[in-house]
């Protein structure tokens, strides 16, 4: 794998819904860096699931994810909570997971020329995908307040779910992704914890640019 010298590498792990997505894409917005939400990825496959339940096989996901444009990902319809759900058990799966992997690091360590590094975001980005990233970050807040962020998005999406079904899915998400053998979520020592609990997103992107630019500073 080709990796580019001098670049910046962040790497974020967190949990569904604690507004590590917006984040990235500040952060990628404000040092130029090329941003990948990893969970997309993982969406697209499940939602692949869902739709070729007979066909869906390692071979099916491999020849779809050597043929992936990021421009899939923007599809609105991997924004919902089946998805999502879908996605959280595909992700236990080994194969697929290493299926994923290549796709990733080739974003994280060799993004487009016109970017000056990259961002990453996910639940094994720190732990397994960008273990020597220059920032790592593990982002994350109450259950409660994840739960309600994620039911104003489904709202502003038009989709029909209550609060109380949106906050059981993620718990059984962190559950499930904390839980599962294979990349599990999980803080590292040397990640920095960001609790958006009662942050702000201008807060919590001051709060993390301060850290990037003492260290870029430096
Ligand atoms: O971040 P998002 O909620 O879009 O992720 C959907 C699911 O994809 C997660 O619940 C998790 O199971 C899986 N995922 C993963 N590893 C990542 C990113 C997401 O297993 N790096």
């Amino acid at each position: 794998m080709i990796r580019r010298k001098n670049i910046i590498t962040v790497a974020i792990d967190s949990p569904a819904a604690a507004g590590a997505g917006t984040q990235a894409k500040l952060i990628s917005q404000h040092y130029n860096l090329f941003y990948l939400d990893t969970g997309k990825i993982y969406r697209y496959i499940g939602m692949l699931k869902i739709n070729e339940k007979k066909k869906f096989s390692h071979k099916l996901v491999r020849r779809k994810i050597e043929n992936l444009k990021l421009n899939y990902l923007k599809n609105k319809k991997l924004l919902s909570n089946e998805v999502a759900i879908s996605a959280s058990q595909i992700a236990k799966d080994k194969k697929i997971r290493n299926i994923v992997h290549k796709f990733q690091q080739r974003c994280a360590y060799n993004p487009p020329k016109k970017y000056k590094g990259s961002i990453l975001d996910g639940r094994d980005i720190v732990t397994v995908q960008v273990k020597d990233a220059m920032f790592k970050f593990y982002i994350t807040a109450s259950l409660k307040i994840r739960a309600k962020r994620r039911y104003i998005e489904y709202k502003e999406l038009n989709k029909k779910i209550s609060y109380k079904e949106v906050l059981k899915s993620l718990r059984n998400r962190d559950k499930s992704d904390k839980e599962r053998k294979y990349g599990p979520l999980k803080k590292t020592r040397d990640s920095i914890l960001i609790n958006t609990t009662k942050l702000s997103k201008k807060a919590c992107f001051k709060k993390i640019k301060s850290i990037i630019d003492k260290k870029l500073n430096n």
